[in-house]
Protein backbone atom coordinates (compact mmCIF):
# COMPACT_ATOMS: atom_id res chain seq x y z
CA UNK A 1 0.00 0.00 0.00
CA UNK A 2 1.54 3.40 -0.90
CA UNK A 3 0.76 5.40 1.88
CA UNK A 4 2.45 2.93 4.36
CA UNK A 5 5.46 2.96 2.18
CA UNK A 6 5.60 6.92 2.39
CA UNK A 7 4.48 6.87 6.10
CA UNK A 8 7.35 4.48 6.62
CA UNK A 9 10.11 6.33 5.04
CA UNK A 10 8.97 9.27 7.06
CA UNK A 11 9.40 7.55 10.38
CA UNK A 12 12.93 5.88 9.30
CA UNK A 13 14.40 9.88 8.37
CA UNK A 14 12.74 10.77 11.43
CA UNK A 15 14.51 8.14 13.86
CA UNK A 16 17.84 9.42 13.96
CA UNK A 17 15.76 12.82 16.01
CA UNK A 18 12.81 12.11 17.52
CA UNK A 19 14.41 10.95 20.82
CA UNK A 20 16.00 14.69 20.81
CA UNK A 21 12.26 16.43 21.28
CA UNK A 22 11.26 16.32 25.02
CA UNK A 23 7.74 15.67 24.08
CA UNK A 24 8.85 12.49 22.52
CA UNK A 25 11.62 11.67 25.15
CA UNK A 26 11.31 13.77 28.41
CA UNK A 27 14.92 13.44 30.11
CA UNK A 28 13.57 15.29 33.44
CA UNK A 29 13.44 12.73 36.00
CA UNK A 30 10.15 14.36 37.48
CA UNK A 31 8.75 13.71 33.85
CA UNK A 32 9.76 10.12 33.63
CA UNK A 33 8.53 9.39 36.86
CA UNK A 34 5.00 10.87 36.00
CA UNK A 35 5.02 8.40 33.33
CA UNK A 36 6.18 5.42 35.17
CA UNK A 37 3.48 6.14 37.44
CA UNK A 38 1.01 6.25 34.76
CA UNK A 39 1.57 3.35 33.09
CA UNK A 40 1.91 1.19 36.13
CA UNK A 41 -1.42 2.67 36.71
CA UNK A 42 -2.95 2.01 33.22
CA UNK A 43 -1.48 -2.05 33.07
CA UNK A 44 -2.58 -4.79 34.82
CA UNK A 45 -0.10 -6.01 37.50
CA UNK A 46 3.00 -7.49 36.18
CA UNK A 47 3.87 -9.85 34.37
CA UNK A 48 1.93 -9.20 31.45
CA UNK A 49 2.20 -9.61 27.68
CA UNK A 50 2.09 -6.36 26.53
CA UNK A 51 2.16 -5.12 22.71
CA UNK A 52 2.66 -1.96 22.53
CA UNK A 53 1.72 -0.98 18.71
CA UNK A 54 3.61 2.41 16.86
CA UNK A 55 6.51 1.49 19.45
CA UNK A 56 8.54 4.17 17.59
CA UNK A 57 11.52 4.47 19.65
CA UNK A 58 10.10 2.73 22.55
CA UNK A 59 8.89 5.45 25.41
CA UNK A 60 6.16 2.90 26.81
CA UNK A 61 8.18 -0.27 25.58
CA UNK A 62 11.08 0.73 28.24
CA UNK A 63 8.66 1.92 30.68
CA UNK A 64 6.38 -1.58 30.74
CA UNK A 65 9.49 -3.15 30.72
CA UNK A 66 10.62 -1.76 33.64
CA UNK A 67 7.77 -2.46 35.51
CA UNK A 68 8.39 -6.12 34.62
CA UNK A 69 6.41 -6.40 31.88
CA UNK A 70 7.13 -9.08 28.38
CA UNK A 71 6.61 -6.35 25.90
CA UNK A 72 6.77 -6.73 22.21
CA UNK A 73 7.15 -3.89 20.20
CA UNK A 74 5.34 -3.52 16.86
CA UNK A 75 6.43 -0.64 14.32
CA UNK A 76 6.16 -0.02 10.66
CA UNK A 77 9.71 1.62 10.73
CA UNK A 78 12.39 -0.69 10.66
CA UNK A 79 14.66 2.24 12.21
CA UNK A 80 12.93 3.59 14.82
CA UNK A 81 12.58 -0.34 16.15
CA UNK A 82 16.68 -0.25 15.42
CA UNK A 83 16.56 2.76 17.99
CA UNK A 84 14.68 1.28 20.55
CA UNK A 85 16.39 -2.15 20.82
CA UNK A 86 19.66 -0.47 21.00
CA UNK A 87 17.83 1.56 24.15
CA UNK A 88 16.45 -1.51 25.46
CA UNK A 89 20.04 -3.59 25.47
CA UNK A 90 21.58 0.06 27.03
CA UNK A 91 19.83 -1.16 29.82
CA UNK A 92 19.65 -4.94 29.58
CA UNK A 93 15.71 -4.99 29.01
CA UNK A 94 14.85 -7.73 27.21
CA UNK A 95 12.02 -6.55 23.81
CA UNK A 96 10.95 -8.31 21.23
CA UNK A 97 10.19 -6.27 18.02
CA UNK A 98 8.18 -7.02 15.37
CA UNK A 99 8.53 -4.75 11.97
CA UNK A 100 4.99 -4.34 10.47
CA UNK A 101 1.70 -2.07 10.12
CA UNK A 102 -0.97 -1.86 13.25
CA UNK A 103 -4.10 -3.08 11.38
CA UNK A 104 -2.04 -6.65 11.48
CA UNK A 105 -0.81 -7.30 15.29
CA UNK A 106 0.48 -10.59 16.34
CA UNK A 107 -1.73 -12.14 18.85
CA UNK A 108 -1.71 -13.71 22.07
CA UNK A 109 -1.19 -10.23 24.61
CA UNK A 110 -3.02 -9.24 27.51
CA UNK A 111 -2.61 -5.40 26.68
CA UNK A 112 -2.00 -3.24 23.77
CA UNK A 113 -0.94 0.30 23.86
CA UNK A 114 -0.27 2.98 22.33
CA UNK A 115 1.11 6.16 22.60
CA UNK A 116 -0.01 9.10 19.69
CA UNK A 117 -0.20 5.99 16.99
CA UNK A 118 -3.85 6.45 16.12
CA UNK A 119 -3.47 10.10 14.03
CA UNK A 120 -0.96 8.64 11.82
CA UNK A 121 -3.04 5.41 10.89
CA UNK A 122 -4.97 5.61 7.22
CA UNK A 123 -7.74 3.28 9.36
CA UNK A 124 -7.55 3.80 12.77
CA UNK A 125 -11.39 1.62 13.24
CA UNK A 126 -9.28 -1.17 11.51
CA UNK A 127 -6.36 -1.05 14.61
CA UNK A 128 -8.51 -0.71 17.16
CA UNK A 129 -10.57 -3.99 15.70
CA UNK A 130 -7.39 -5.68 14.73
CA UNK A 131 -6.07 -5.21 18.07
CA UNK A 132 -9.54 -6.09 19.55
CA UNK A 133 -9.39 -9.32 17.73
CA UNK A 134 -5.78 -9.80 18.75
CA UNK A 135 -6.80 -9.50 22.85
CA UNK A 136 -10.48 -10.95 23.15
CA UNK A 137 -10.10 -11.07 26.82
CA UNK A 138 -7.43 -7.92 27.52
CA UNK A 139 -7.00 -4.63 27.88
CA UNK A 140 -6.69 -1.96 25.48
CA UNK A 141 -4.60 1.44 26.54
CA UNK A 142 -4.62 4.45 24.11
CA UNK A 143 -2.49 7.43 25.40
CA UNK A 144 -3.35 10.30 23.42
CA UNK A 145 -3.42 13.66 23.50
CA UNK A 146 -5.76 16.87 22.56
CA UNK A 147 -3.87 18.52 19.71
CA UNK A 148 -4.53 20.39 16.42
CA UNK A 149 -7.63 21.39 14.67
CA UNK A 150 -10.39 18.89 17.23
CA UNK A 151 -9.97 21.46 19.71
CA UNK A 152 -10.75 25.31 18.92
CA UNK A 153 -9.24 26.21 22.59
CA UNK A 154 -6.28 23.88 22.39
CA UNK A 155 -5.67 25.08 18.52
CA UNK A 156 -5.36 28.39 19.64
CA UNK A 157 -2.84 27.36 22.03
CA UNK A 158 -1.03 25.33 20.24
CA UNK A 159 -0.21 27.68 17.78
CA UNK A 160 0.23 30.57 20.54
CA UNK A 161 3.21 27.78 21.34
CA UNK A 162 4.63 27.35 18.06
CA UNK A 163 4.89 30.57 17.79
CA UNK A 164 7.12 31.17 20.50
CA UNK A 165 8.85 28.12 19.77
CA UNK A 166 10.05 29.43 16.86
CA UNK A 167 10.72 32.98 18.05
CA UNK A 168 13.14 30.74 20.48
CA UNK A 169 14.34 29.00 17.83
CA UNK A 170 13.73 25.94 19.02
CA UNK A 171 14.26 22.68 16.29
CA UNK A 172 10.94 21.05 15.47
CA UNK A 173 9.63 18.08 17.07
CA UNK A 174 10.36 16.52 13.40
CA UNK A 175 12.71 16.37 10.77
CA UNK A 176 10.00 17.91 8.29
CA UNK A 177 6.05 17.76 7.57
CA UNK A 178 3.93 14.83 6.36
CA UNK A 179 3.57 15.28 3.00
CA UNK A 180 -0.05 16.95 2.78
CA UNK A 181 -1.18 14.20 0.62
CA UNK A 182 -0.46 11.78 3.30
CA UNK A 183 -1.68 14.30 5.87
CA UNK A 184 -4.99 14.39 4.17
CA UNK A 185 -5.72 10.72 3.84
CA UNK A 186 -5.66 10.32 7.91
CA UNK A 187 -9.20 10.83 9.61
CA UNK A 188 -7.22 12.13 12.88
CA UNK A 189 -4.21 13.87 10.89
CA UNK A 190 -5.11 17.17 11.87
CA UNK A 191 -5.79 16.10 15.93
CA UNK A 192 -6.96 13.78 18.73
CA UNK A 193 -10.33 14.47 21.03
CA UNK A 194 -10.72 12.14 23.34
CA UNK A 195 -14.55 12.28 22.21
CA UNK A 196 -12.84 10.91 18.98
CA UNK A 197 -10.53 8.49 20.14
CA UNK A 198 -13.62 6.86 22.74
CA UNK A 199 -15.98 6.60 19.95
CA UNK A 200 -13.72 4.80 17.97
CA UNK A 201 -12.93 2.04 20.48
CA UNK A 202 -16.12 1.64 21.24
CA UNK A 203 -17.05 1.49 17.77
CA UNK A 204 -14.31 -1.11 16.97
CA UNK A 205 -16.12 -3.58 20.24
CA UNK A 206 -13.93 -2.54 22.87
CA UNK A 207 -16.27 -2.54 26.06
CA UNK A 208 -15.79 -0.71 29.51
CA UNK A 209 -14.06 2.21 27.64
CA UNK A 210 -12.82 4.81 30.72
CA UNK A 211 -10.80 8.05 30.07
CA UNK A 212 -8.31 8.77 32.41
CA UNK A 213 -6.16 12.19 32.57
CA UNK A 214 -2.46 11.96 32.96
CA UNK A 215 -2.47 15.35 34.93
CA UNK A 216 0.83 14.37 36.57
CA UNK A 217 2.52 14.18 33.17
CA UNK A 218 1.07 17.31 32.66
CA UNK A 219 1.93 19.09 36.04
CA UNK A 220 5.09 18.31 35.59
CA UNK A 221 5.89 18.55 32.09
CA UNK A 222 4.77 22.28 33.06
CA UNK A 223 6.80 22.53 35.65
CA UNK A 224 10.18 22.50 33.12
CA UNK A 225 8.86 25.00 31.25
CA UNK A 226 10.02 28.66 31.04
CA UNK A 227 8.56 31.72 30.18
CA UNK A 228 6.35 32.24 28.39
CA UNK A 229 5.28 28.83 27.36
CA UNK A 230 4.73 27.67 31.13
CA UNK A 231 2.18 30.27 31.14
CA UNK A 232 0.62 28.60 28.16
CA UNK A 233 0.15 25.87 29.53
CA UNK A 234 0.53 22.11 28.15
CA UNK A 235 -0.92 19.82 25.79
CA UNK A 236 -3.92 17.95 27.56
CA UNK A 237 -3.18 14.11 27.82
CA UNK A 238 -5.43 11.80 28.16
CA UNK A 239 -5.74 7.20 27.78
CA UNK A 240 -8.09 5.73 26.45
CA UNK A 241 -8.68 2.14 28.46
CA UNK A 242 -10.86 -0.36 28.04
CA UNK A 243 -11.86 -3.78 27.96
C1 LIG B 1 4.51 9.69 16.83
S1 LIG B 1 5.41 8.20 16.73
C2 LIG B 1 5.04 7.47 18.34
C3 LIG B 1 6.12 6.54 18.78
C4 LIG B 1 5.97 6.03 20.21
N1 LIG B 1 4.71 5.33 20.40
C5 LIG B 1 6.10 7.15 21.21
O1 LIG B 1 5.18 7.32 22.01
O2 LIG B 1 7.13 7.85 21.23
C6 LIG B 1 4.43 7.19 15.64
C7 LIG B 1 5.03 5.83 15.40
O3 LIG B 1 4.05 5.05 14.71
C8 LIG B 1 4.68 4.30 13.69
N2 LIG B 1 3.67 4.01 12.67
C9 LIG B 1 3.10 4.88 11.80
N3 LIG B 1 2.17 4.25 11.07
C10 LIG B 1 2.16 2.96 11.47
C11 LIG B 1 1.42 1.82 11.09
N4 LIG B 1 0.48 1.87 10.15
N5 LIG B 1 1.67 0.65 11.72
C12 LIG B 1 2.62 0.58 12.70
N6 LIG B 1 3.35 1.63 13.09
C13 LIG B 1 3.13 2.81 12.49
C14 LIG B 1 5.81 5.18 13.22
O4 LIG B 1 6.81 4.43 12.57
C15 LIG B 1 6.28 5.81 14.54
O5 LIG B 1 7.26 5.04 15.13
Amino acid sequence: MAILDEIRRFWDDDATTYDNAPGHRPTSPAVQAAWTAALADLLPPAPAQVLDCGAGTGFLSLIAARLGHRVTALDLSPQMLAKLSAAAAAEGLDIAVVPGPAHEPPPGFDVVMERHLLWTLPDPGAALRAWRAAVPAGRLVAIESLWGDADRIEALRGRAWNFVQRRRGTAPDHHGPYPAEVRGALPLGSGTHPRAVTKLAIEAGWACARLVRLRDVEWTTTLEQRLPERLLGVTPRFAVVAT
